[in-house]
This record gives structure tokens, sequence and C-alpha cells, in this order.
């Protein structure tokens, strides 16, 4: 299904939940809409779905205005966080549950219900009641509940929210392959960055009832267009960008975004000085699994840079010197990427360090 959302509007009393949301949805994708808690996705997936109707705006499925077409009508498919399997029925029930609703033949319903456990890889586990499956195999047959009916649009509430994180990794991937095989329309709600790179084809950033930015995980890492993009993707640090060499054009901004991945540390042998980098002092050591995350102090600010483990161990107190090759400028309500200016003659310089540390 197409999915067309111009200007949405939704007050509850006097809080603006949604402001003016538009966006346009390709047949078949597989769209993130990421944001922080309250930010308002969950309104938006709840109009979509006719749960709740919005004070204003349209939403059109493939060029049709469905504003005024109940819920049972829209041919949606829906998955929460906490989607309640109905406990008194097994997996094959539960599946079959719409097929019934919608007086399906037997013989059709045993061959979509066979199909779709195939689908989630629980063939085999039909007979089984909601408590005797897993976290993620309850969430598979709620997925495979709400595709029964053959659905054109696929609504999901941060489906794994409620698992662990092991779990959670293991569905993402499976999730993104299994929408790309039945190449349903989907949007999937999540406050997880990481999970909507890694499952979404396209993201849209939603912060207080406002949608940030549109694009691919790609483009939104790459462009941010606005701080809080900036800052809510990816691992951030806000610095002031002035007093540091390369940078200094950029003396009239207060705040710059810089991701660790921007910088590279290392001892003078290591990243000798150079009119593009600073000297810092080493504050903070941290082990993060397969980096070292290192804060140091350099022109009166903290900043955090990553470390292979291939390179030295640093320790607190070492002096270092400090390449900061780009960041995101902070100018009102837009950001803009900028390089280190002062980086262009000293390319040598950089290269003892590269490579491992990202
Ligand atoms: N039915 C409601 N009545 C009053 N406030 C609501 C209602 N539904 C949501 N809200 C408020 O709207 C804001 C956005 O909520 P929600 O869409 O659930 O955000 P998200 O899913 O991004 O966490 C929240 O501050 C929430 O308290
Ligand atoms: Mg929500």
């Amino acid at each position: 299904m197409q999915l067309t959302v111009s200007k949405l509007q939704k007050s509850f009393g006097a809080f603006e939940a949604c402001k003016e949301v538009s966006f346009e949805l390709e047949q078949g994708k597989l769209f993130g809409l990421l944001g922080p808690s309250g930010g308002g996705k969950t309104t938006i997936l709840r109009m979509l779905a006719g749960l709740e109707y919005p004070d204003s705006g349209d939403i059109y499925f493939n060029g049709k205005r469905v504003n005024n077409i109940p819920p049972q009508q829209r041919n949606i498919g829906f998955v929460f966080q906490n989607y309640a399997l109905f406990r008194h029925m097994t997996a094959w029930d539960n599946i079959a549950f719409g097929l019934k609703l919608r007086k399906k033949s037997k013989a059709e319903i045993k061959s979509r219900v066979q199909h779709l456990l195939e689908l989630v890889g629980l063939s085999g586990m039909e007979k089984r009641y909601p408590h005797q499956l897993s976290g993620g195999q309850r969430q598979r047959v709620a997925f495979a509940r709400a595709l029964a009916p053959e659905p054109e649009l696929l609504l999901l509430d941060e489906p794994f929210a409620a698992l662990d994180a092991k779990v959670r990794r293991e569905l993402r991937s499976w999730l993104k392959e299994t929408i790309n095989r039945v190449g349903i329309t989907t949007v999937f709600v999540t406050h997880d960055q990481e999970e909507a790179v890694e499952v979404a084809d396209e993201i849209m950033v939603i912060h207080q009832g406002k949608l940030e930015q549109k694009g691919t995980p790609l483009e939104i890492y790459h462009y941010p267009q606005t701080p809080f993009v900036a800052s809510f993707f990816g691992e951030t640090q806000f610095i002031r960008p002035g007093g540091l060499k390369g940078f200094q054009a950029y003396a009239s901004a207060d705040q710059a975004i810089v991701r660790p991945e921007f910088v590279d540390i290392g001892l003078i042998t290591e990243l000798p000085p150079s009119a593009a980098s600073e000297k810092a002092k080493v504050r903070q050591v941290y082990f993060r699994g397969n980096h070292y995350q290192i804060e140091v102090e350099a022109a009166g600010q903290k900043i955090l840079a990553n470390r292979s483990l291939e390179l030295p161990e640093l320790q607190p107190g070492d002096d270092v010197n400090l390449l900061i090759h780009r960041l995101h400028l902070c100018e009102g309500e837009t950001t803009r990427l900028v390089e280190n200016q002062n980086k262009k003659n000293s390319q040598a310089n950089i290269l003892a360090v590269q490579g491992g540390a990202r």
C-alpha cells in the first residue's frame, strides 16, 4: 500500500501530541518511526489504524482518503509491545482467529495458518499455548496473527521492547527479512536508534509531535538536518567549536555536535602535532567491549573519542594529540557538517591511528 499523510494534527486537551506531520511511504518498504518516549509515535500509529481520529489533516491509502473509515475496514495488521495473545488459545488458534472472523473456509484457514507458521519459523509449535512459548516466539505468533488476514499495511508499535537484548537483536534481522519476503508496507515504531537503523529502509525521526527528518538511515546519520536529529542519532556530544584548531572560522556558533568516530586521538608518536590537531590530556578510559572510549580534555573542553584495542593502552594523565575531523555545527534549528579546515595540509599525520579506531 502507498500511504500519504498530510498535515496531521492531534491534541489531547491543550497538549499537542502531533503537529502538522506529513509524509509519504512507498509500497512494500519498512519505515521506522523513531523518537524518544512521549514524542507522539503511538499517536501517529493509532491515527493510521483509525483507533484515534486526527483533529485536522488527512490520511490516504493508495490515494483514497480514509479519515472516516473505521479501523476494521482499513485492512491493517497491528502488533503492539505487549500484544497479549489470547491466553486460552494455541498458537494455531491465535493465528487463525482473524480468518475465522472473516468466515474463511476450513481448508483455506488450514493452508494459510500452515504457511504463516512456516514463515515465522514456528512449524511444529502450533499446539502450544502462549505460556509454553518464549517471549520472542510469542511476538512471532502475534506477527503471524496480524498477517493472517493479508492486510495491506502492517503497524508495529515497539514490538520487541519487552524482550531481552539478545532476542531483540535476533528478531530485528528476522523481521527485516520476513517483511521483505512478504512485501507488505510496514511502519515500525521504536525509541531505539540502533533498532531503527538495522530494521528500517527509511526512518522518520519524531520529536515533540513534529517530524524532524525523514531519510534513509545513512542520510540521517551523515546529514542530520536539526540539532535534535544530530544528537539523537548515534553517540554524540555537544562542544563549543570556536576555540578548536581548524574550526576557528565557526566561532560565532555556540554549539557543535561531535561523534566519537569523528575524532582520532593518539600518542605523539602515533599522531604528531599539526595545525589541525589539539594537545589533550586523557581523563578517563572506558572499555566498550570492542574498543576503548577515551575522555580527554582539550582546549578547556571534555571530548570523547574511540580507540582501537590494537593500539597501545592509554592511562588517565597521558598526553595525547587530538584530531577532530569534522563536526555538525548547530545554527538555530538547523545543522551543518563542517570539516577541519587545517586538515588538508596534515593528511599524512592522521594515517597512523586510522583504521582500527573506527
Ligand atoms: N489519550 C490520551 N490522552 C491524553 N494524553 C495522551 C493520550 N495519548 C497520548 N497522550 C500524550 O501524548 C504524548 C505522546 O504520546 P505517544 O504518542 O504515546 O508517544 P510515544 O509513542 O512516542 O511514546 C504523551 O505526552 C502522552 O502522554
Ligand atoms: Mg508509544
